[in-house]
């Protein structure tokens, strides 16, 4: 294992009937509140008037700022500076999935900067003052309730980005299972493809680790595997709400790195590309490109910067793959993934989203913006128009 040093700072405050606490939790941080949220979701829930009720039994002053929407717009970043700005606000408190959570991120790092906010984005701005973040986790997906990574899309440009910075890290999450109960199949899926995907990433690196972090990494793929398919049939299975819920947060904060090196990304780069041009959901992207991206390293033989022992454990430890020959073993392995993926109704093709092959080169341009993708620089803006035609 390599050196690290474990910081995750976020307060977790797990299980079902402990909200009364936000008020106190709160008020360790900020007495002036901006309360973010999404459409609707949390005001058919009741989960908007309870928390109306506990900030105003303790006179904790709020404004609001709803409207946030899946694949966070820079616009809602502006409006929530600025109503921060307007009214002295200094603590923000996000309600909602991983979109919230984000869009309460770029606001938090704008607050104290003088230009807008986009620049934190495209790498012009650094991140220095913040406002304190707390979040009430309602969608099992992201893991943004307890990292500091933020993504945000700007529909001017078609540009969908990602920055992030440790002091964007939630001070407190309140995770109760049952608010995820109403979360739809179709976000449950791909909530639960999301969070396969992180671990993936953070899987597939070349370091190649007999230890601890690998074996956390599947232990967390078999948890969401075994859990997903029954969250989507009970939708208020509480054990399998909790699980996801709980391995959301853990199979993005860092603890599955610690020991090893950064993880890959690659196929989060490419997904970022079609959800800011088309707006799809994020897993759904995932989950068709995930399985493509794997079988292209294999194709090219990517055995010198990255183990097939990766391929082959992640068979054996997770898909219960037993071919004799590896080869055969590690494409077999990611159909398996695949077929994970298909047994949520997650899509294999990027037709099924409404993606044709009329603006592929922009994506796979704007994937490789920065030369090549991926921690591990294995592939290029050809590579990524090739995966891309492939998932077609
Ligand atoms: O807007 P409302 O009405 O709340 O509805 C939301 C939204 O339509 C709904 N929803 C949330 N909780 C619900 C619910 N519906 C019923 N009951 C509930 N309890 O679900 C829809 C999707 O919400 P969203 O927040 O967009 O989903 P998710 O948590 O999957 O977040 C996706 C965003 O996070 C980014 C993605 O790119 C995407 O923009 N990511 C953020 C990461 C991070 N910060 O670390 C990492 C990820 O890889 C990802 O890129
Ligand atoms: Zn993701």
């Amino acid at each position: 294992m390599l050196n690290f040093t474990y910081n995750i700072p976020t307060k977790i405050i797990f299980g079902k009937d402990e909200l009364e606490r936000l008020p106190k939790e709160i008020l360790l941080h900020g007495k002036r509140v901006l309360f973010l949220y999404g459409k609707d979701s949390i005001k058919k829930t009741g989960l908007y008037d309870k928390i109306v009720t506990l900030l105003n039994d303790k006179n904790i002053f709020f404004k609001e700022l709803s409207g946030v929407k899946p694949n966070p717009s820079i616009s809602s970043v502006r409006e929530g500076i600025r109503i921060i700005k307007e009214n002295d606000l200094d603590f923000i408190l996000a309600v909602g999935g991983g979109s919230v959570i984000d869009c309460a991120k770029a606001i938090s790092a704008g607050v104290g900067y003088t230009g807008d906010p986009w620049d934190f984005l495209i790498g012009k701005a650094k991140v220095r003052n913040v406002l304190p973040i707390g979040s009430i986790l309602t969608l099992a997906a992201t893991g943004s309730e307890m990292n500091g990574g933020a993504v945000i899309s700007n529909e001017e440009t078609q540009e969908k980005l990602a920055f992030g910075h440790p002091l964007l890290v939630p001070a407190f999450t309140f995770e109760d299972p049952t608010l995820t109960f109403t979360v739809s199949k179709y976000q449950t899926a791909a909530g639960a493809t999301d969070i396969v995907s992180h671990l993936l990433e953070q899987y597939f690196t070349s370091h190649n680790d007999e230890g601890l972090p690998d074996r956390l990494t599947e232990a967390m793929m078999i948890n969401v595997i075994n859990y997903a398919k029954t969250a989507i049939l009970e939708p208020d299975n509480y054990d399998a709400r909790a699980n996801l819920m709980w391995t959301s947060s853990l199979a993005l904060n860092n603890l599955v790195t610690y020991g090893k090196k950064h993880g890959d990304w690659a196929s989060h780069g490419i997904e970022h590309e079609v959800s800011a041009i088309y707006d799809i959901t994020h897993g759904a992207g995932l989950a068709i490109l995930f399985p493509n991206v794997l079988k292209y390293y294999l194709d090219k033989d990517i055995e010198e910067s990255l183990p097939l022992t990766k391929f082959l454990n992640l068979g054996k430890n997770v898909f219960n793959v037993a071919s004799s020959d590896d080869k055969a073993a590690a494409y077999e392995t990611i159909e398996k993934l695949r077929a994970f993926f298909n047994s949520l109704d997650m899509p294999s093709k990027l037709q099924e989203e409404n993606v044709d092959a009329s603006k592929i080169d922009i994506m796979a341009k704007g994937a490789a913006r920065n030369g090549t993708l991926g921690y591990y620089h294995m592939i290029g803006e050809k590579d990524v128009l090739e995966i891309l035609k492939n998932s077609l």
